[in-house]
């Protein structure tokens, strides 16, 4: 359990080579050159009185509390804003000191209400602290001049009011908006007496720019920005330490709590991966975890249109082993398999895939990651050996150039957007490659140097295009080729991409890029200083997604950018644990750690631990499952925490896949999308009730703590052991601690883990192991993983999608900030209020030619199928091509998708589908059935009515 508060020692960390010793109230301090004498005094013990100040962003010296006496100065200098000098004695405590700061407090006080006994921060205001800390006893003022006390409250925003009557203008919150989060939505309105905080031009919070990060409420001294959970429960008093569920940033945050209700997440200042920001996501949208809607018995039916009836876990656990079992004696040993879930943890993750290979004895399991980031896994295995981003996030502030490719990290990796954009406003450069315009074109003083406003479906063809300029123009860093790349491959793909075809010029009618624009970008790219690829699903959700990843890693190795701080490739991973339920074996080809299956030597590992024969032959991946199931040969699925009814491409597809199945099993937190095909469901745990780790893009591994206890009345790895034990399977662990003690025994990218190490550390990115024993923020730094890089050929092949007469527009996909995936979670929290529906963004031309208004109910059409949504007239897509989110269920904007996939790994491409869009009057066909549908099979067989007594 951790204390309510963090440590604030005013004034940020420096770093430096140059230490600098001082003297402050007689004790000698030693420090990095830079750092301020009031945070020199707060590392030593001695806490100088504070208001403006506080550790997250740069020192302001508004309050004037925090002065100080130095010796043979002058005055009373702020200690917030000096810095500390060699030699220098400092007094923080004298008589003359106190009456000053009396008197700055008597100031603050005189128009401030004083309602401290019903201040919902009572307690925890910085306000009311330092009035003690200062010994203020009276206000020789009075209250009654001018004041601002009945000034009007704001509570626009559903996670947090502002109100102004307790504001003391010291600008802490619009300093955190424009420094930590980068949206400048803050400014201090007026002057002097009238100075006051504003949202945007005098609007509502709601009304202005402003992203609900929680960056502001986390700065506010007072009771001015505030949580309203806070003032609904009152204050917190315990805090557990634990990690973010949502996006693959892994952002950490102390859960504060009364007993089991959690009172407001707050992030963690020592969180490796987000040091104190957090987004709106994982700092107010956990209202889903308690959700009327969360289902907590187990529930079993015949038919899936039966109604469910809930039963006991025994009772569940037991007919699910039955089918199980009536299955594979029916149709085999590899009619059954499994779907391991991203959202779970890592020992969750591992315990169903040992099910699949252990108990089910086939390799029939798969994991989400398959229609995300498995061309990831694919291509920078090829290239460097090893399936993972090359470095942690604090890497970006060493880049001086960013190659940003089909990724919208303010709204996907919005922690990391932040910072991003805290790079990019100290000078670094940024190209975007995006069919969309993205926030990060342009936005408060962060624009790119170049937008490649490319068309889907075109990126191999532009990103070999950058790489013939690099060749051609002599800007390959040969040094680094020569010592760290395969000589072999290199003159083979440096011969391929000198070809004239694939210049910027001869490529431009196929990308839309403008030849000279090309050219200039992979210019600065190669020769602008430390360059990082940064990229998202715009990427992988393609045909070519592996080649892609593949051209990346080309470019990486061909400017010598890997293997040092600032540079790398690094994925931006979608979901919370979507590298983590990569690494412990969910792909059906691949056990923990990235071995191959056929490897009869680390098999024979597995099998000695496991004490089970397992298959050698790779199993089915989640479309084979899917063909499968409608040719009849694969009749059972274990579904972990994934909706793959309204995720996975085609939805017509997926759902007659399902119904073709004699036994699926689904285990999640709602009935949701997919529960509607199952005879059996196994209520889950939200991250609050987990107890575990999950590793995030950057291959940290971070832990998740039990909040709560599991409202369900077991972990979700419990009910595994269960089932699998009942199939005949023993599998028996005490804690989660345990799985992971496993996971490091036979995985040596793990072999150093453990929940002490963990515990000790805060966190570790792997490798760890004897080698690494605190772990491996950077990859690749004395060679690569493989030995040589790998230069690979990477010929464009155009999709098999093609626009067409009837279907004349290029539909892309997305995700924004307020929601997360399919919307399970962030639909059920205040979220909604942001975006109620998935909406279709539709060039102004296009539209005009269609005669569409903004606002307008359209029906979007493909070749596999269609549904309405409503248009947005938008000129953030060029010409062409339609964009919509994925969030909501009804919307089912994976009806149109099609079944189009990546060479290599059959990650879906989500990314381009050929469509029509024309105005329409009423929801599809599919729409009403869904709704008609999902409400029959969702029923819940009302209780036996109560038995007379006797
Ligand atoms: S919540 Fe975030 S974006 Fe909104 S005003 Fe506060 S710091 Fe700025
Ligand atoms: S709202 Fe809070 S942080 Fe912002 S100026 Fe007022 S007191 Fe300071
Ligand atoms: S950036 Fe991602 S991990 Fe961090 S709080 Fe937001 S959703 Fe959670
Ligand atoms: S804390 Fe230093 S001037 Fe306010």
């Amino acid at each position: 359990m951790a204390s309510i508060k963090q440590m604030d020692y005013g004034t940020p960390e420096r770093v430096s080579d140059t230490q600098v010793t001082l003297d402050i109230d007689g004790r000698v301090v030693m420090v990095p050159a830079g750092t301020s004498i009031m945070r020199a005094a707060a590392e030593a013990g001695i806490n100088v009185p504070k208001l403006c100040a506080t550790d997250s962003i740069e020192a302001f010296g508004s309050c004037r509390l925090c002065m100080v006496e130095v010796e043979g100065r002058k005055g009373t200098p702020a200690s917030c804003t000096t810095p500390v000098m060699p030699g220098m004695k400092v007094k923080t405590q004298t008589s003359r000191l106190e009456k000053l700061r009396r008197g700055v407090m008597e100031l603050y006080i005189s128009d401030h209400p004083l309602d401290c006994l019903t201040c919902p921060t009572n307690g925890d205001c910085e306000l009311q602290d330092m009035a003690g800390v200062v010994g203020l006893r009276q206000v020789r003022y009075g209250f009654d001049g001018a004041n601002h006390l009945k000034a009007e409250k704001d509570e626009s925003n559903p996670y947090f009011t502002f109100d102004p009557s307790k504001c003391i203008a010291c600008s802490r919150c619009v300093r955190a908006c424009a420094e930590t989060q980068g949206t400048f939505a803050l400014t201090i309105a007026g002057r002097g007496f009238d100075s006051i905080v504003s949202a945007g031009a005098e609007e509502s919070f709601m009304d202005s720019e402003c992203v609900s990060c929680g960056a502001c409420v986390q700065a506010c001294p007072t009771a001015t920005l505030m949580e309203k959970s806070v003032i609904e429960h009152g204050m917190p008093e315990h805090a557990v330490q634990t990690t973010c569920a949502y996006c693959g940033v892994g952002c950490s945050f102390r859960a504060e709590m009364q007993g089991d209700t959690v009172v407001r997440m707050v992030p963690d200042k020592e969180g490796g991966a987000n040091e104190g920001h957090s987004c709106v996501k994982g700092r107010f949208a956990w209202g889903y975890a308690t959700h009327q809607d969360r289902i907590y018995k187990p529930m079993i039916r015949e038919r899936i249109t039966d109604p469910w009836r809930e039963v006991s876990w025994e009772d569940a656990i037991g007919y699910a082993a039955q089918r199980l079992r009536a299955v594979q004696a029916k149709y085999g040993k590899g009619s059954i398999g499994g779907i391991t879930s991203s959202r779970c943890t890592n020992e969750e993750v591992f315990v169903v895939q040992k099910m699949v290979r252990a108990a089910f004895g086939n390799n029939n399991v798969d994991t989400c990651a398959r229609v995300c980031h498995s061309p990831t896994g694919y291509g920078l295995k090829q290239t460097f050996g090893t399936s993972a981003g090359t470095q942690d996030f604090a890497s970006v502030d060493d880049t001086d150039v960013m190659l940003l490719i089909g990724a919208n990290p303010t709204d996907g990796h919005p922690v990391f957007g932040s910072r991003m954009k805290k790079r990019l406003r100290q000078g670094a450069k940024l190209i975007v490659m995006d069919p969309r315009r993205i926030d990060l074109v342009k936005s408060p003083h962060v624009k790119a140097a170049h937008h490649l406003q490319l068309r889907p479906g075109a990126n191999v063809a532009a990103v070999n295009a950058l790489a013939h300029v690099i060749v051609t123009e002599g800007l390959v860093d040969e040094a680094f080729v020569a010592e760290r790349c395969d000589p072999v491959e290199f003159d083979r793909w440096r011969a391929f991409i000198a070809e004239p075809r694939n210049s910027p010029e001869v490529t431009e009618p196929l990308t839309g890029i403008p030849a000279s624009e090309m050219r200039a970008a992979a210019r600065l790219y190669a020769t602008g200083g430390n360059g990082a690829i940064y990229y998202g699903l715009g990427v992988t959700e393609h045909s070519q997604g592996s080649t892609m990843v593949m051209g990346m890693a080309n470019l990486a190795m061909a400017t010598g950018n890997i293997g040092r701080r600032g540079v790398g490739v690094n994925p931006l991973r979608g979901q919370n644990n979507v590298q983590g339920s990569c690494d412990m074996g969910s792909f059906p080809h691949e056990l923990s750690g990235y071995r191959h299956v056929s490897d009869d030597a680390v098999r024979s590992v597995f099998e000695e631990v496991w004490q089970a024969a397992l298959d050698p032959e790779p199993g089915l991946r989640i479309p084979n499952m899917f063909d499968a199931a409608t040719h009849g040969t694969f009749k059972g699925l274990f579904v972990q925490g994934e909706d793959i009814a309204q995720s996975d491409p085609n939805t017509h597809h997926v759902t007659s896949a399902l119904e073709a199945m004699e036994c699926v099993i689904v285990q999640d937190l709602f009935l949701n999308e997919t529960a509607t095909f199952a005879h059996i469901f196994f209520p889950g745990t939200s991250f609050l009730e987990k107890d575990g780790t999950f590793t995030n893009a950057e291959r940290r591994i971070n832990r998740v703590r039990e909040v709560m206890a599991p409202k369900t009345g077991k972990a979700e790895w419990q009910v595994i052991c269960d089932l699998v034990t009942a199939m005949g399977y023993p599998m028996h662990y005490d804690n989660a601690s345990q799985i992971m003690d496993e996971i490091a025994r036979l995985t040596p990218t793990f072999r150093g883990v453990s929940f002490e190490k963990l515990d000790r550390l805060g966190s570790v990115q792997w490798p760890c192991n004897d080698a690494a024993p605190e772990g491996t923020p950077l990859m690749h730094v004395d060679g690569f993983i493989r030995g040589k890089g790998r230069f690979m050929i990477t010929e464009f092949v155009p999709t098999e999608e093609r626009t067409s007469r009837y279907f004349p527009l290029i539909l892309t996909t997305g995700r924004i900030l307020s929601h997360y995936n399919v919307g399970a979670q962030t639909r059920r929290t205040a979220n909604v209020a942001w975006h109620p529906e998935d909406i279709l963004e539709v060039h102004p031309h296009d539209a005009e030619e269609r005669g569409l208004r903004d606002g307008d109910l359209v029906s979007l059409a493909s070749r596999v199928g269609g549904t309405t949504l409503r248009a947005k007239i938008s000129d953030r897509m060029p010409q062409g091509v339609v964009y919509t989110t994925f969030h909501h269920p009804v919307t089912g904007a994976n009806v149109v998708t099609t079944e189009h996939s990546d060479w290599a790994t059959n990650c879906p491409e989500y990314k381009v589908t050929a469509v029509q869009v024309t105005r329409s009057n009423q929801p599809s066909d599919w729409q009403v059935q869904y709704e008609s549908d999902g409400i029959q099979r969702r029923q819940i067989a009302p209780a036996s009515p109560p038995q007379a007594a006797e």
